[in-house]
């Protein structure tokens, strides 16, 4: 069955929360832990295809004890952001998240979604909600596609059944503080992903197992944990969720490359776009913990942050393992190129600078 062939059905939710309780929630959401009113669900099943499209009140679901996602985490998810621009709410590539997360659905023996079905989707939910979109600076309706194995059967195979669904919520900053250099921890023991296996896929499974790595990075008074290759235990890879950049004395930046381990970020595509724009050198290669080391004492290397739909643009100023710690340029102040990039990125989401490349699409 086509996307372009399955129906939406609209269910409103008959009591939503109420505006006076709504703002009050939109004006300090947090992250994460604040949703709207509606979800869209899709049902997947085999030699039917997708089926019962439909916006309804968000409500909690029932699944069999036996569902296949339970027990062997076939389940993938995308996350994006709808933004309250000065023409009202839009999204950042949607058509991105949408390409991703087919290609993490094949990663996992998943069915393909449309194109159009993800985007729709996507569309009509924020639509129903656009009351949601936070408007205060810094405030954006994250929004989480997912899909998983709902079939009924403990043998392992993939699943004949899935649920895709589409979830939204108010959010804030994701680190707490005010936007200043967070600091990120290397475990020893733990990695994320190895060559051939669910690194560039966004799927639970790499999360559940990042999070003893997290723990770890929380309990050393870290706020990401960050990991090296599987092999070497040298190559610098990505943060739990988010990916990487360094910015050298030259003015150049480097980012790890796309080779199977590490999520391909939409914001580090963006950000290579828009640097590249601005005229600076982007390189995607690999760089070693050492070299990071080093270069953070000589002074070559003068900023490193984060990326991510959830974390923005975050810089790092300490980087701490059990071997010992280094900071980065001044830690307790974001670098000047990390700064400019990130306002860079905010002004074309929030329609404040223009959009040379089409990313951003009004709901
Ligand atoms: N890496 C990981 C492991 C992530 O979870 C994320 C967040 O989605 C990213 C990188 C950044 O991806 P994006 O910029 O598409 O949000
Ligand atoms: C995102 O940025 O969308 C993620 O999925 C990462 C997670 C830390 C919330």
């Amino acid at each position: 069955m086509s996307g372009n062939s399955v129906q939406f059905d609209y269910r409103p939710n008959s009591t939503p929360v109420p505006v006076a309780e709504r703002e009050a929630l939109l004006a300090s959401p947090g992250f994460g832990r604040v949703f709207t009113d509606h979800m869209a669900v899709i049902n997947y099943t085999e030699g039917q295809g997708w089926h019962d499209a439909r916006i309804e009140a968000r409500a909690p679901i029932q699944v069999d004890p036996a569902s296949a996602v339970l027990h062997y985490a076939q389940e993938v998810f995308e996350g994006m952001k709808a933004y309250q621009s000065g023409n009202g709410a839009v999204l950042f590539r949607p058509d991105a998240n949408a390409r991703r997360f087919n290609g993490s659905a094949s990663r996992l023996s998943m069915p393909d979604l449309p194109e159009a079905l993800f985007l729709e989707s996507v569309r009509r939910l924020v639509d129903v909600d656009r009351a949601w979109v936070p408007s205060q600076p810094g405030g954006s309706l994250y929004l989480r596609p997912f899909m998983f194995a709902n079939e009924v059967f403990l043998g392992v195979k993939p699943s004949a059944e899935y649920l895709y669904m589409v979830i939204a919520s108010p959010v804030g900053s994701y680190f707490k503080g005010a936007g200043g250099p967070v600091s990120v921890w290397i475990s020893q023991n733990d990695t994320r992903a190895a060559m051939g296996g669910t690194g560039a896929a966004k799927c639970g499974g790499n999360y559940a197992a990042s999070l003893r790595a997290q723990a770890e990075a929380i309990r050393n008074g870290c706020d990401q944990t960050l990991f090296l290759d599987a092999t070497e235990r040298r190559w610098v890879e990505e943060l739990g969720g988010m990916n990487i950049f360094f910015v050298f004395e030259d003015g150049s930046l480097s980012t790890p490359p796309l080779d199977g381990t590490i999520l391909p970020g939409i914001t580090r595509d963006s950000l290579i776009t828009i640097a590249r724009a601005q005229g600076m050198t982007v390189r995607e290669e690999a760089y070693s913990i050492d070299q990071w080391k080093s270069d953070a004492a000589s002074g070559r290397l003068r900023e490193t942050f984060a990326c991510g739909t959830a974390a923005v643009v975050a810089p790092i100023g300490r980087v701490a393992s059990p071997e010992g710690s280094f900071t980065i340029g001044n830690p307790e102040v974001g670098g000047e190129v990390t700064m400019r990039l990130r306002a860079a990125l905010v002004d074309i989401q929030l329609g404040n600078a223009p959009d040379p490349y089409g990313w951003v699409q009004r709901v």
